[in-house]
């Protein structure tokens, strides 16, 4: 284990997060789980005692550049290196623009947006003082492409991330940093429920897919040098349909999305 790689991912506490920490603890990673719910994070090395990798839980708000500092020390210190970031935390948000609660957007923007620069920023002094290269994993969502309607800020946030991983991919280019933007779509875990304004899925006949499959393509991905990467074909379709129809998935958009009264 003392040749792996090192992983901090952030949002590890459930879902997508979770699920790739125990992915890379099972390729034998030594892995750095970030998040608010320590108990969970706690019980994930519980559940990773016997697999050849290592996780260690980090109590950290990716809100607070401070967290995310400590957090990347602590890293260095028990492992002294760190290889690649998988800045993943988020949070959705439905609901009429207008009609939403001003601290809702609030914290989407605080964790979605300044939650990947407080981690992205902290992790690169470290990944580039190991002198080997590595990879940033940012977790978008295919709604980057096309931010619904009723969930605008939480769109408008991924489209942030999309823009991000491209311009820092040749800011990193040098340092043999990798930066990849993961277009997620729907998936099981509990970011429905966590969902501020509405709760629930709204498009719950869509296909949705396992967050153990999302956590296998990233770590597929963090050993290749993908700007982009889409899971499924009907994911693929609806960028497509983005790119080639915009005005036809508007309109698909408001009728599945507007709240019904
Ligand atoms: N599920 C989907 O359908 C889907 C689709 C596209 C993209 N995504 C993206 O996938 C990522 C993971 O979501 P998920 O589906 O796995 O949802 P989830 O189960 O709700 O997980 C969200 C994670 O983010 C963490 N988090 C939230 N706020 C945080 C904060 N301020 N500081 C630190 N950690 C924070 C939560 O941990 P604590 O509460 O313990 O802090 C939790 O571990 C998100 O970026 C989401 O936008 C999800």
């Amino acid at each position: 284990m003392a040749g792996s790689r090192v992983i901090l991912i952030t949002g590890a506490s459930s879902g997508i997060g979770q699920a790739a920490a125990l992915a890379f603890a099972r390729r034998g990673e030594r892995v750095a789980a970030a998040a608010r719910r320590m108990d969970c994070l706690q019980a994930l090395r519980e559940s990773a005692r016997t697999l050849p990798g290592a996780i260690l839980p980090l109590a950290a708000d990716v809100t607070r550049a401070s967290d995310m500092e400590e957090a990347v020390r602590q890293v260095v210190a028990e492992w002294g290196r760190l290889d690649v970031l998988v800045a993943n935390a988020g949070i959705g948000h439905r609901g009429p623009l207008v009609d939403a609660d001003w601290i809702d957007l609030e914290t989407v923007l605080h964790t979605n947006i300044d939650g990947v620069l407080h981690s992205v920023r902290a992790a690169i002094p470290a990944i580039r003082a190991g002198g080997r290269g590595g990879h940033i994993l940012l977790i978008s969502s295919i709604s980057a492409a096309a931010p619904a309607p009723y969930a605008a800020v939480y769109g408008a946030s991924k489209s942030f991330v999309n823009g991000l991983a491209r311009a820092l991919r040749g800011e990193l280019r040098r340092d043999h940093i990798a930066v990849t933007a993961m277009l997620i779509g729907q998936t099981r875990t509990e970011f429905a429920e966590h969902r501020l304004g509405q709760t629930g899925r709204v498009a719950g006949w869509l296909p949705t897919m396992t967050a153990e499959r999302v956590a296998d393509r990233i770590v597929w991905a963090s050993t290749r040098q993908r700007r982009a990467l889409t899971l499924r074909l009907i994911d693929r379709a609806f960028l497509l349909a983005a790119a080639l129809t915009p005005g036809w998935l508007d309109r698909l958009q408001e009728a599945v999305y507007r709240p019904r009264r």
